[in-house]
């Protein structure tokens, strides 16, 4: 027994450095894999398989530099059965405070055809080479591949012999992603009643995601006796990957009244590697992964949203904070109710009166409604746009509609509500905002001259909300207007309509008489 009671305490055995970088594609720079180590060795995963030496020259610097760089973690390397692959594995290991070799041969049937080994050659190549690692180092994990497919008695039987050559560890690998909890977990019970001197060893659980229960088989491993578990952050891996870590250390915590283990992952550290593992791997991770997804600690709807407010507890099962993020996201989109906007709008720092929510409301549905997720701006883009402002609306825009495109003229065709009194006009112009703010000044003609038109996009995507910024000045008078929508040319012709309301309201305060100037409706159409 190596480092473990046997008793509840679960070991962690991370190989996103050795399985997890045999994703394709996912190849990690010497750098990067170190770093992964350190931060693998801080939140205290016990075994690091840090690579494969014999595999390449790359590979035997990596392990070599993470086992002269580890603290706290078991540094172990792959070999293959071969001597050669043995000698050059302790060679990169050996430089760790706490080495271990971890050899393999595939015993399926399938695997002992193209080894072209029979059963008793590959049961002798298995003693020589446990030997031969076991006299190197007195910490030798043991790999029977593709251990599922094996034959029961056969598998029996070359464990027993590891067992006997002097392997600390005997990993039982799922290496198809073939296996389902109940068979995983008989497979394991199988061992500890067959084998003899079972019970002096830790059995690993090594499982591969290709039906989705890797989880689920590494769990039920554990129950029926294994303690080591092996596994990879986001569940990085060849396929659809390996037994991801984060699912199984948070199983084993949130569970913990019905699966009494424990591991010794600072859980908080989670979030942190997870991201970092997917940036230098180049595997995004996708948005409902159990944990470390976006979504997993987000509600949008108004029903969970409006329970997560009240008691966390309604639709949470672990804290965010657990897995190292500040909190919950109430993520606002067309789902979300009142409270929600309210507790966004607080976060904001808004205080909103029931009214002046109601109607911010019906905003907010309305853009919810055309986009995915309402963001942090666009929340404050509404709230710029529907402002008090709106109580000094002298001019409002009633429709618009713009013919734009390729084909020139671009027509602006326009409604205004001016002092309560309705016209129509329909005007062209050189683009679509140039025939739109044309329109605007034919129905409210004025002096005032633009200074700035400025758009930007306040939120990412193509169904973004475009900010637009006007500014004009009428006889050093200066006002400026802000409208957000998705729709630019909308945004525009709001803007340019909030900056002449503006300018209305400043005419007004510095000449009390002259608040409205007489307007000459004219209909260009
Ligand atoms: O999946 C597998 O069988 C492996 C072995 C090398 C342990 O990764
Ligand atoms: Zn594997």
């Amino acid at each position: 027994m190596t480092e473990t009671t046997k008793q509840d305490r679960v070991l962690i055995f991370d190989t996103t450095l050795r399985d997890g970088e045999q994703s394709p594609g996912a190849t990690m720079s010497h750098n990067e894999k170190l770093e992964i180590a350190a931060m693998l060795d801080e939140m205290g995963v016990d075994i690091i398989e840090a690579g494969f030496p014999i595999a390449s020259e790359g590979d035997f610097e990596a392990v070599t530099d993470i086992a002269k760089n580890s603290k706290n973690s078991v540094i172990c390397g792959l070999a293959r059965a071969s001597l050669r692959d043995i000698d050059r594995c302790m060679e990169a290991v050996r430089h760790a405070a706490r080495p271990r070799i971890h050899t393999f041969i595939g015993t399926s049937p399938l695997h002992r055809d193209i080894t072209a080994l029979t059963m008793d050659e590959m049961a002798d190549k298995i003693h020589e080479t446990v030997t031969h690692a076991r006299n190197l180092t007195d910490n030798v994990q043991w790999s029977p591949m593709d251990a599922i497919r094996t034959e029961h008695d056969y598998l029996c039987r070359v464990v027993e012999i590891a067992i006997k050559a002097g392997a600390t560890t005997i990993n039982i690998p799922d290496t198809v992603g073939y296996t389902t909890p109940r068979e995983s977990a008989d497979i394991i019970r199988m061992l500890l009643e067959r084998v003899p001197g079972a019970d002096e060893i830790i059995f690993a659980t090594h499982c591969h995601n290709d039906l989705g229960m890797a989880t689920a088989n590494s769990l039920a491993a554990v129950e029926a006796g294994a303690r080591q578990i092996e596994c990879t952050i986001n569940g990085l891996g060849e396929r659809a990957g390996n037994t991801a870590l984060e699912e199984v250390v948070m199983a084993l915590k949130v569970r913990n009244d019905v699966m009494p283990f424990t591991t010794g992952i600072d859980t908080t550290k989670i979030m942190n590697i997870s991201r970092r593992v997917s940036q230098v791997s180049g595997f995004p991770v996708q948005p409902n992964k159990a944990i470390v997804g976006k979504n997993a600690f987000a509600h949008e709807s108004g029903i969970h949203q409006d329970g997560m407010l009240k008691n966390k507890e309604t639709f949470e099962i672990m804290r965010p904070q657990d897995v190292g993020l500040s909190g919950t996201s109430l993520p606002l989109g067309k789902h979300s109710g009142r409270a929600a906007l309210r507790a966004k709008l607080e976060e904001l720092g808004y205080t909103l009166g029931d009214n002046q929510l109601k109607d911010l409301f019906v905003s907010f549905k309305e853009l919810a409604d055309r986009k995915k997720e309402v963001l942090d701006d666009d929340i404050v883009a509404l709230m710029q746009a529907t402002g008090a402002d709106s109580q000094n609306e002298v001019i409002k825009i009633k429709h618009l509609r713009v013919i734009c495109g390729s084909e020139a003229p671009q027509t602006a065709d326009i409604i205004l509500e001016i002092n309560g009194v309705e016209s129509h006009c329909t005007v062209e112009g050189d683009g679509p905002v140039d025939a739109t703010f044309k329109a605007i000044k034919t129905l409210y003609p004025t002096q005032a001259r633009l200074q700035l038109y400025q758009v930007q996009a306040v939120t990412e995507g193509t169904d973004a909300q475009a900010t637009v910024m006007v500014r004009m000045e009428e006889d050093g008078l200066i006002s400026t207007g802000q409208s957000s929508h998705t729709d630019t040319v909308f945004a525009s012709a709001k803007a340019y309509v909030n900056a002449l309301n503006r300018l209305i309201v400043r005419r007004g305060k510095t000449a009390p008489n002259a608040d409205v100037r007489e307007i000459k409706y004219t209909d260009a159409s």
